[in-house]
């Protein structure tokens, strides 16, 4: 079975086509001649992911399954959220995005957050949404240099490091990321 995954990003295909059941041929963007910015309108992440996985199935016919992650801080009423990637702009700039982010939160001493991946998978005629949280808090300076995005400032509860502290296979077994998609392995595996 062809399967798209709604992703311009290598290595998260990689990442992924390792781990899904050997019968699933995944397929990228590139792969079905989708070059076009697929529009990220929605002001929800799952919205969003909705809005990608459904823009390739009714566009050019594949079964899809798309993600969409976002920080959710507590002390900021969920943002920075679906705006994550640009909070600082539209270049799209972690290193700008984590300095806002520290601004923002100066002087506030309610520092939860939390990372929410979801991923929205149309697949013939069902629709089906999984969703990954890790909850965690925003620490007051840059620590580690693995990861990317908010990693540095990010430290899961329960631990004593950053998620840029941690290599990747540590990270994926407790990460926003990790559990959707292995709630996602997990449905395409039955
Ligand atoms: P995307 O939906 O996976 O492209 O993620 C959107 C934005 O959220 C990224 O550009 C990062 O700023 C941030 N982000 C997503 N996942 C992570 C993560 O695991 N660690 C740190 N930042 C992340």
């Amino acid at each position: 079975m062809e399967l798209v995954f709604a992703t311009h990003n290598k290595n998260k295909l990689i990442e992924i086509k390792a781990l899904l059941p050997h019968y699933i041929k995944l397929l990228s963007l590139d792969d079905i001649g989708c070059t076009e910015e697929i529009p990220e309108t929605s002001d929800t992440i799952e919205g969003n992911a909705i809005l990608k996985a459904e823009h390739v199935k009714n566009r050019y016919g594949y079964n899809c399954f798309a993600d969409d992650t976002g920080l959710e801080v507590e002390a900021l009423n969920g943002e920075p959220g679906v705006y994550s990637a640009r909070y600082a702009g539209d270049d799209k700039d972690d290193t700008a995005n984590v300095r806002k982010l520290l601004s923002q939160l100066e002087n506030k001493e309610n520092r939860n957050a939390q990372f929410k991946t979801a991923i929205a998978l149309n697949l013939n005629e069902n629709q089906n949404l999984f969703t990954g949280i890790c909850k965690g808090e925003i620490i007051k300076e840059q620590r580690g240099d693995k990861g990317f995005g908010y990693d540095p400032v990010f430290k899961p509860n329960d631990f004593e490091y950053t998620f840029a502290e941690m290599n990747l296979s540590e990270k994926s077994k407790i990460s926003h990321r990790g559990k959707a998609f292995r709630a996602l392995i997990a449905y395409l595996s039955k």
